[in-house]
Parts: structure tokens; sequence; C-alpha cells
């Protein structure tokens, strides 16, 4: 029972996700359900003239069509959420005539069954005096505004870069575009709404629920506790569903204006105009060195977009402060106002973008040195965060950089751009660096031990795909020396104990560590009840006097008598609970710079008659901490990898610059990796051990996972072509 953690276990809820008995948010059907589908703006810009109701409310089944001319006025009351921009304000939906961008609701149709609302939702007709709208931030450069808020990867300096530059014997200077994103997991957001009086239920697809909760009651102006939001299961999300979109608030209006329980489906198209992006980025990087590799300055400036009512910002440059060693650094951070919904997080928000440019200069850097990639990075290795002035709490990039070569066969490549061959395919290897922060956010749990010999951990935490639910009961099972199956954990209830974001990799460190400090409690709690009691074997013990060992309670020194959760908490009458709460030391996070570090190593077979890539191998090692479960970790690198390699190779939403409509908001040409465009792909982790992250002493894995993998693949396509490509995603135009 001890050293659960560590074990490489298969999901627990892995039977209930193959099955159809893990419930998402749209499963949850209500008796007396309505469906409502959302008629979303054909202009990017301007204003609502007409909404043709009329013609469509004698339509088979229709109960409602809400728009700005008939919708409740909602209160919209503060709050800012730690995930929600800290400048402007969110969408008020169907309160005004205004139009922001292409794609946003203007109207919900509610009827009685799924085809008659999609049926009167398309024949709504709608009309606008439309504006062109700016949706390319191309032209806008000089106009780049400083965030307001600079919460992090602001502009930061130290010595004089530019000098340096200048006075650089070799050096680098180039310009990075990478593509605006759409999120796709299979799950689309979807919201059943349900009110009670004025109580409202919302079974809601979500990374967040204590968040949507609160975000609701806001706009709604209801009191906190009078909103549930429950989402026991996620069906993949990378940051879609931290936020809470306006089909929430849309479902919720709704069910009220129609009294009965309402469902809300997003569609696939929906889901590239109002659940948030990865903002496209252009980014400069100017590398200068001295002839034997060492670095003399860093230049990084990026730009990244937001829409007009809210400011978006990600960590696009903040890696760049810290990853190498070198004296003359600055870094800058802009952004462009368009006529667009806000983008969001992607998973490695930030860092997966700034790390492309980063890492792909470094390899261009490389060549110009006649340097090995990888000695180039040794080479540049700092002993301290040079960005913070701190030591790292570990770092384990070279160790990384090592186990991956070795494992990689990276000896095996001839350094020679477009020197090795696969009979006509032109073979490439590359490698990148990886870096995200061991963030630590507060979190609370409740342990409750059952008279049954069980436990139960609750949490409002989610679980999106990682396996949060395997490797938190992995901890709770450890700490109370319980076998796996008499843990029950329990998630996804916004009136469970308060966890932080489902995101930032942060989930394991918290949640994890409060898990931890909640069985803790309350096997302090069971000792003290025991020690009360005449009947146990330890009654009448000194708290010191009694320990745990494997879920039992015994004098020290006396390993016969014993007493058990079951018998303690049945002896009690009850379950016995325990509430714990656990936050990163605050003096601990000022001493040290915590992230976590991997190596990625990618193999490519581009054809040179049509210019297909083609990813054949990748390999990622990472020092991420402890890893909890190797299994479920490996999983969720290599699903970060796949994200990598969408990054580099496909996912890049196209804009008609007319009126800002996304041309290819489908599965059919947006396109994303298949099993067909993955072929062997591994993670791997190197031994680790942080005593300063967190009790757990993890790191977190969700989005390092994808950082490095797209700069080694475009590194890889150099390799093999020799053309050097420093727009995302790469297409095969590039390649011939
Ligand atoms: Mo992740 S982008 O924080 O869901």
């Amino acid at each position: 029972m001890t050293n659960v953690i560590g074990q490489p276990l298969p999901r627990i809820d892995g039977r209930a996700k193959v099955t159809g008995g893990a419930r998402y948010a749209a499963d949850f059907n209500q008796k007396g359900q309505a469906y409502a589908v959302i008629v979303s703006a054909t202009a990017g810009l301007g204003r609502i003239t007409e909404i043709g109701a009329d013609a469509v409310s004698g339509m088979p089944g229709v109960i409602a069509v809400i728009s700005h001319l008939n919708a409740p006025r909602l209160a919209y009351g503060e709050h800012k959420g730690v995930i929600d921009p800290a400048t402007g304000e969110r969408l008020h939906v169907l309160q005004d005539d205004q139009v922001r961008f292409w794609g946003q609701p203007v109207a919900i149709v509610v009827a009685d069954t799924l085809d008659h609302a999609e049926r009167a939702a398309a024949a709504l007709k709608v009309a606008y005096a439309a504006e062109r709208p700016v949706v390319d931030p191309t032209g806008l450069l000089a106009s780049a505004v400083i965030p307001e808020t600079m919460r992090r990867g602001g502009d930061a300096a130290r010595g004089d870069a530019d000098a340096a530059l200048e006075s650089a014997e070799v050096k680098v200077d180039e310009s990075y575009d990478i593509a605006r994103e759409n999120h796709n997991p299979m799950e689309p957001h979807a919201t059943i709404a349900v009110w009670d009086g004025d109580r409202l239920t919302l079974w809601s697809k979500s990374q967040f629920v204590i968040n949507e909760q609160a975000e609701i009651a806001a706009i709604f102006g209801l009191p906190v506790e009078n909103v549930q939001v429950i989402c026991p299961f996620v069906g993949g999300a990378f940051g879609t569903s931290l936020r809470t979109w306006p089909h929430v608030t849309l479902a919720a209006i709704a069910a009220r204006e129609v009294g009965r329980p309402v469902k809300l489906v997003l569609t696939r198209k929906q889901m590239f105009y109002i659940t948030g992006h990865r903002p496209r980025t252009l980014q400069r990087i100017a590398l200068g060195a001295a002839k034997d590799g060492k670095l003399k300055s860093l230049i990084h400036e990026g730009v990244g977009e937001t829409s007009r009512y809210e400011e978006f910002i990600e960590a696009l440059t903040s890696v760049s402060g810290f990853l190498y060693s070198c004296p003359d650094v600055r870094t800058r951070y802009r952004l462009v106002k368009l006529d667009t919904g806000t983008p969001t997080y992607m998973r490695g928000p930030g860092e997966a973008s700034g790390v492309f440019a980063l890492e792909c200069a470094m390899d261009e850097l490389s060549y110009k040195l006649g340097l090995d990639p990888i000695e180039l990075r040794r080479l540049n290795e700092p002993e301290i965060d040079e960005a913070a002035g701190k030591p790292f709490s570990s770092r384990s990039l070279m160790t990384c950089y090592d186990a991956g070569a070795e494992r990689f066969g990276w000896s095996k490549r001839d350094p020679k751009p477009r020197s090795m061959r696969d009979g006509r395919l032109l073979i490439g290897m590359g490698v990148a660096s990886a870096s995200y922060p061991a963030f630590h956010a507060p979190s609370s749990a409740l342990a409750r031990l059952l008279p049954d010999g069980t436990a139960e951990i609750e949490v409002a935490a989610s679980d999106m795909g990682p396996g949060t639910y395997t490797s938190m009961t992995q901890v709770a099972a450890e700490t109370l020396g319980l076998p796996i199956e008499s843990v029950r954990f329990s998630l996804g209830r916004s009136d469970f104990p308060p966890a932080p974001s489902h995101g930032g990799s942060w989930t394991m460190a918290s949640v994890g560590s409060a898990i931890r400090a909640a069985c803790i409690a309350a096997q302090e709690e069971a000792a003290k009840r025991a020690i009360a009691d005449q009947r146990s074997p330890v009654f009448g013990a000194s708290i010191d006097g009694v320990m745990w060992e494997e879920g039992r309670l015994r004098r020290r020194g006396d390993t016969a008598s014993g007493q058990a959760y079951g018998d303690i908490a049945a002896s009690a009458g009850g379950p016995i609970e325990a509430n714990a709460s656990a936050s990163r030391d605050p003096d601990i996070a000022s001493r040290y710079s915590m992230h976590a570090f991997g190596a990625v190593f990618a193999e490519v077979a581009v054809d040179p008659d049509v210019g297909t890539i083609r990813v054949r191998r990748a390999l990622g090692t990472y020092g991420a901490g402890r890893i909890v479960n190797p299994r479920l970790a490996a999983s969720q690198c290599t699903g970060g990898m796949v994200g990598g390699i969408g990054m580099a190779l496909m996912e890049r939403t196209v804009l008609d610059q007319r009126d800002g409509r996304p041309v290819n908001a489908h599965m059919a040409d947006y396109l994303v990796p298949v099993n067909l465009d993955i072929a062997d792909i591994q993670a791997h982790f190197v031994d680790e051990v942080d005593p300063h992250v967190n009790a757990l002493g993890v790191k977190g894995l969700g989005e390092i996972a994808l950082v490095g993998m797209a700069p080694a693949i475009a590194n890889a396509v150099f390799h093999a072509t020799g053309i050097r490509v420093r727009t995302l995603p790469i297409r095969i135009e590039d390649m011939i």
C-alpha cells in the first residue's frame, strides 16, 4: 500500500470511459428538457438591424426566439477569476445590437427537439449594418500596445542587448509567425441548465467549476451558493474550458425564459467563434554569440493578438530570460487589438510559441557556428536563473538531452543539411529544449474515513484527460496506507472544497498536495478519536505515542495491537472527516526559480517531389520532478507531443480578411494529427528529486509536453531539406 505513488497503474476510470459509463456534460439529460441552438453573427463588425423572429416562431416545436430585443437585462456583476483577463470587460451576450466579431451569438432558438431548434435557427434571418473588421495583425505592428496587465512575460532587460548584438562575432536575427489555432477537443462545449426558483444547476463542460459558478452568479446577480456546477468528466479541453464562455450564460437565459431545463451544445463550427483560440504571434529573435559558441546577446520581441474588449496576455517571451546563460538580454511583449473574440490559453500558452522562435534561432546559430545543437546548449547552460537572479529548485535540461540523445540515436545524425536519405525521402533529425514553470496554486481537499474501512476524497478539481482521477487516488492511497480500491476520489462539483483551475500544469502539484494534507488531517482526527475511546487498543496513549502503518493506528513499539480506520469510524458512530488546504511556502517560492525542463527530438521524412512532411519518430525526455504515475504521465506527454505535430505542420485557423470569418471552421479543413500522422512517439522521464516545489515533489507535465515539439520538427525539416521555415504551420508549399 505504500509506494503507490510512482506505480504505472492503468486509469481507474478507464473502463467507465470506454463503456459509456463516464458521463460528460451533454449526457445529463433532464426530464422535460428543451434544446437551444445559437445563431451566430454572419458579420464581423457592426450592428444588428433586424431579427426575423416572427417568421420562425411559428415553426414546428419552437418555444422561444431570444435576442437582444427580448433577452433579460443581466447584472453582469464584477467577477474576474484568475484565468479571466484582468483588463477589459467580457462579452455581454444578447445585451445590445453590437457585433464585435464574426460568430458572436446574436440569438438563441429554443425548441422541443434539437432538430426543431436547428431548423428554426437556420431559418432565422438576421440583418446587419456591417463594417469591415480588422483581423490581420501584420499591418498593425507599429500600433501594438504595451499590455496594461503584464502578469508574466513583460518587458525585461539585463545589460545592453542591442549593443552586444552589434558587436557579436556571429549573429542570427530572424522573424517568426505562428498561426492562430483553435482548440479542438473531442467533446464540444455543452451546458444543461436547470432553474429551481432562483437556484441554478449547470451540468457544464468546465476545467474550473468554482470559477464557472462564480462567473454565472455574477452575470445573473445571484449569490454564489445559488449556482451549482457539475462536471465529472471533460473530454479534452487544452485550455478552452478554463474560462466560462457566453454559451453557458445563453443556456441559463434560455432555461429561465422557457421555464424548462435547456440543453445547449456548441457545433464544431461554433467552437471556432466564441470559446477562445491560441493567438497568432509575430516574433523577432536576435542572437549574438562569440565564435566559441558562447551567447553574448539575446533579444526576443513578440506581438500577440487580442480582442478590442479584453486584453489576453500570455508568457510569450519569459523563457528567453532564463533558458540559457547570456549577459545581455532584452525581451519585449506587445499586443495588437483586433475585431475578434478574445484569445485564451491553449496548451503551453505563451511558452509553446515563444520557445518555438528561440529554439529555431538556437538551431540556426548552431549551423552558423558549426556546432552540434546539443553542444551549443551545453555551452550556454546557466548556473542559476539569470533573469530572476535565483538558483533553480532543480534543473535537468542537460540530463534530458544526454538521455534523450542516447535513446534517440542522435550520434547517427550526419550534421550536414540534406545529407540523409531513405530512398527518395529526405531524412532530418532535429532537437529543441522545452520548459514550463512549475506552478503551485492554493487548493483544498476533503478526506472522509468511513466505517466500512474505505476513504472518500472530494475536491472541486477537474480531469480533462491526464488521469487526475487515478493520480489523486494514488496520492490518497499512499498517504492513508490503504489499497487503491479502498479510496474513492470525486471531483467536478462546485460544492466540493475549492481547487484551482485545471490548467497551467498545476493540478498534480496543487490538488495533490491538498489531498495529502487532508489525508494527514483525517488521520490526526481519527487518532484523536481513538485515543479518547475506551474500546480502542490505543486508548489513553499520547498523540506522539501512536503511529499509522498500513492503514492501522497503533502504539509505537507495539506491532500486535492496532486499529483500522473503519473500526475507529464505526466506534465514533460515523465518518471522520477533515478538510485541509495546501499552498506553496512563500519563503521557498521567493528563494528558487521553479521550472520543468525537457529535450525533444524529432525525425522527419520529407518527400522532395511533393513536399509532404512526416514525423517518423519523436522522443521527449523531461525532468519534471516526481512522476506520480509513469504510464499516465507518458500518455499525457505523448498527447502533448501530438499537439506539437499539429502546431508544427497542420493547425491554422484561416480568417477571411473581408469579414473575419474563419473559413476552415471544421475538421475537414482545420487539420489536426490523426493516427496516420503519428508514428513512433515516446516520452521518458529522468529521475529528478526536487524538495522545494511542493510536498509531493511534482512539477507538472501538461504544458511542457507541447512546448518543444514544434521547434524540434522545424529543425528536423531544416536538417532534412536545408529549408528554414519560420512560419507555422510548415506547409507543403514551403518545401518545394
Ligand atoms: Mo491548460 S492551456 O492551462 O488548460
